[in-house]
């Protein structure tokens, strides 16, 4: 979704490139290299953070162009892959420790969300750790701009789709998949940028 929308925002060259306060967060939970996948890497700040610290590091996102101008870019990183992919049609593929998700399962649908957290249980090794950071339903832009026609969270604004998730049950669709939850809280703080603290949703899910 948005794909157009992302590929002329990444065009711009000017998103923030420090690692997040929660790649920074997620980056403490490991002790030792670990195989890493990231859904919606954007401009890779995050992944190459990982990669940096030592970690395997595979980064997905659909914007293609955003997406070969990092492979070449860090051709040089042999511990880094970055991989041109809609992250909600992934086949199996080699189990991995670590499956991080900064700001894109607001992305797309609650089906999509649903099937993509499925996935990440069955890729996930034992005791793997599957890393959210997502629009709750108590950001502070919920229910800003035009609603979404059969979707009752979602909405455009600032010319994108966001559906913001509700905590609760988020939580509990985790759990009834199968995971363990280590972390979970819907709070100001997680994110702060450009002078604003909005309210944020972080879950770290386990499989145990
Ligand atoms: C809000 S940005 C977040 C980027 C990065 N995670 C960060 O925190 O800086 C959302 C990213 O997810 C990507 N994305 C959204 N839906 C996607 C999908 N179905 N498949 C692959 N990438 C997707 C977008 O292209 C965009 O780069």
């Amino acid at each position: 979704m948005d794909k157009n929308y992302w590929e002329t925002f990444y065009l711009k060259q000017n998103a923030e490139l420090k690692p997040s306060l929660f790649a920074r967060y997620v980056a403490d939970l490991l002790l030792a290299p670990k195989e890493i996948v990231e859904l919606g890497c954007g401009n890779g700040r995050d992944a190459l953070f990982f990669a940096n610290l030592g970690h395997s590091v595979t980064a997905i996102d659909q914007c293609e162009s955003e997406i070969k101008f990092l492979s070449t870019r860090y051709q040089q990183l042999k511990n880094i892959y970055f991989m041109h992919a809609d992250f909600t049609k992934m086949d199996n593929r080699r189990p991995f420790d670590l499956l991080y998700s900064r700001f894109t399962l607001h992305s797309i649908s609650a089906q999509q969300e649903k099937d993509v957290c499925i996935w990440a249980f069955n890729n996930l090794n034992v005791n793997g750790y599957f890393c959210i950071e997502v629009r709750g339903q108590k950001n502070e832009i919920f229910r800003k701009g035009q609603p979404v026609q059969n979707e009752p969270d979602a909405f455009i604004y600032d010319q994108h789709y966001r559906r913001f998730l509700n905590f609760d049950a988020f939580c509990h669709e985790l759990k009834q998949i199968g995971f363990k939850i280590h972390y979970a809280a819907e709070e100001k703080g997680f994110a702060p940028f450009n002078g604003e603290n909005e309210t944020y949703i972080r879950v770290v899910a386990q499989r145990k």
